[in-house]
């Protein structure tokens, strides 16, 4: 197993570029199952998610290629609707697959993806959506078998403005007979980012980025080319870390506006942030505690809760954060506590009383963004720290010590993979 050794304050300072963001590419990569041919995706990342998701669609028949940060899909030969439990377990994205497969082979079948580290994460939502369009869902025994002789238009009421069965049923309602509207519609960048690529392949789709996307159905899409827009989430990261060890740092290829409930949040907090036309500078003063809740796009987003805890263990007073997104997402407390810091949980709620160092430890990473927050942590802290389990790191960070070292941090990977 690989862990990072990282030898704390140490300030970072210079630039870093920001990749592709996963969770615009997971559903990118799905949607060019809903035709037959050649789509390309540039600035994909290279990350354990993405290559998952390559292995699972090439077993469903897609030949991908990678050259650089370009992936070749080739769909014409993808047969199978089905994907068995083994590759569910490992990535629950997989069920992005779900609209695009039932949209080209009216049928798909799929294991039930079960809960994860961060707790329960039900499909409900996806299954109502699928429902909605004409879809006959049979949800029993660990499988969810969908099938539809006819998809058409209908009106979609999300529950929850949930990311992926806003994804999912905007993938599979562009081939159905007839108008779709999904309200409550999750707002994320990332479906912004999926109605342009979708549009590109000939559907025709208006309204994301609002509570209601209309998705007016084709007969048929065709493969298409796209750029993949900026991780809001990788830049939140590198924006928190240069503020924790006190740097100065520009944070390079985002969309400022994606980052607005993050940057403000830091202001309060004490953090100086300068925006650029595609930049964000963040130059770090002295910390005092603030108040913040998860929300859904545009509020502050739960996978940037655990690096902003993080920061708050240093910061002058008390923090209260509330989870409210999902329900055990507080694994890194623990560990923070290891190194110092001064956390309690009450149930979605973590309160922080800053101190005024932390100390290097030995740390486990539970999920992904926990292992970004164990790094910070490490990063600003006295001593060495030894963050094991870094998998999970890669799952949604490409080479993150690298590009720690190139802001001058002490970070080092080290086992065997
Ligand atoms: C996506 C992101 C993830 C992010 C999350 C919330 C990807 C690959 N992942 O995940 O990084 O943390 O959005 O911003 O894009 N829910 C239901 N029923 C459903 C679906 C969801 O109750 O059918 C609940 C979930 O349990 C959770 C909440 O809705 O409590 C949000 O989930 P959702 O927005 O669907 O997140 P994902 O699309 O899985």
């Amino acid at each position: 197993m690989e862990k990072f050794i990282v030898k704390g304050e140490v300030q970072l300072n210079g630039n870093v570029k920001i990749n592709g963001a996963k969770n615009a590419t997971l559903p990118l990569m799905a949607a060019t199952l809903l035709c037959s041919g050649v789509s390309v995706l540039h600035g994909v990342p290279n990350l354990r998610d993405i290559v998952m998701m390559q292995d699972i669609m090439t077993m469903l028949g897609a030949k991908i290629t990678r050259e650089g940060d370009t992936l070749s899909i080739d769909t014409t030969g993808v047969s199978k609707a089905e994907i068995p439990e083994h590759l569910m377990r490992e990535m629950r994205a997989s069920v992005f697959l779900m609209g695009p497969l039932l949209g080209r082979f009216r049928k798909v079948r799929l294991s039930h993806p079960g809960g994860c580290d961060i707790g329960p994460r039900p499909v409900d939502l996806h299954i109502k959506a699928l429902e909605r369009i004409g879809a006959i869902v049979n949800d029993k025994f660990g499988y969810i078998q969908a099938e539809a002789l006819e998809l058409s238009g209908g009106e979609i009421y999300l529950d929850f403005p949930s990311v992926g069965a806003t994804e999912n049923a905007m993938m599979a309602a562009s081939v159905a007979d007839g108008t779709t509207i999904i309200r409550n519609a999750a707002r994320e960048p990332e479906i912004w980012d999926l109605e342009c690529f979708l549009n590109k392949m000939g559907a025709k789709i208006i309204g994301a980025g609002s509570d209601a996307v209309r998705v007016t159905g084709v007969k048929r899409l065709s493969p298409a080319e796209h750029t993949v827009i900026p991780d809001r989430i990788e830049a939140g990261t590198f924006i928190l870390a240069g503020a924790i060890t006190g740097g100065d740092v520009v944070v390079e290829n985002v969309i400022p506006e994606h980052l607005s409930a993050v940057t403000d949040k830091l202001r309060e907090v004490g953090v100086k942030i300068i925006n650029g036309d595609n930049y964000i500078r963040v130059r770090a003063g002295s910390f005092r505690g603030v108040d913040i809740k998860t929300l859904p796009y545009p509020g502050f987003p739960t996978d940037l809760q655990a690096p902003l805890l993080a920061m708050l263990t240093l910061a002058r007073g008390t923090s209260i954060i509330t989870e409210t997104i999902f329900e055990n997402r507080f694994k890194h407390v623990d560990e923070l506590a290891r190194m110092g810091a001064k956390i309690k949980v009450e149930g979605r709620t973590a309160i922080i009383r800053g101190v005024s160092k932390l100390s290097g430890a030995p740390v486990v990473v539970h999920d992904l963004r926990a292992g970004a927050a164990m790094v910070l942590a490490a990063l600003a802290a006295e001593g060495t720290s030894e963050i094991e389990n870094v998998f999970h790191i890669d799952r949604g960070y490409e080479a993150l010590e690298v590009r720690i070292q190139g802001l001058g941090g002490n970070i080092v990977r080290c086992g065997s993979n």
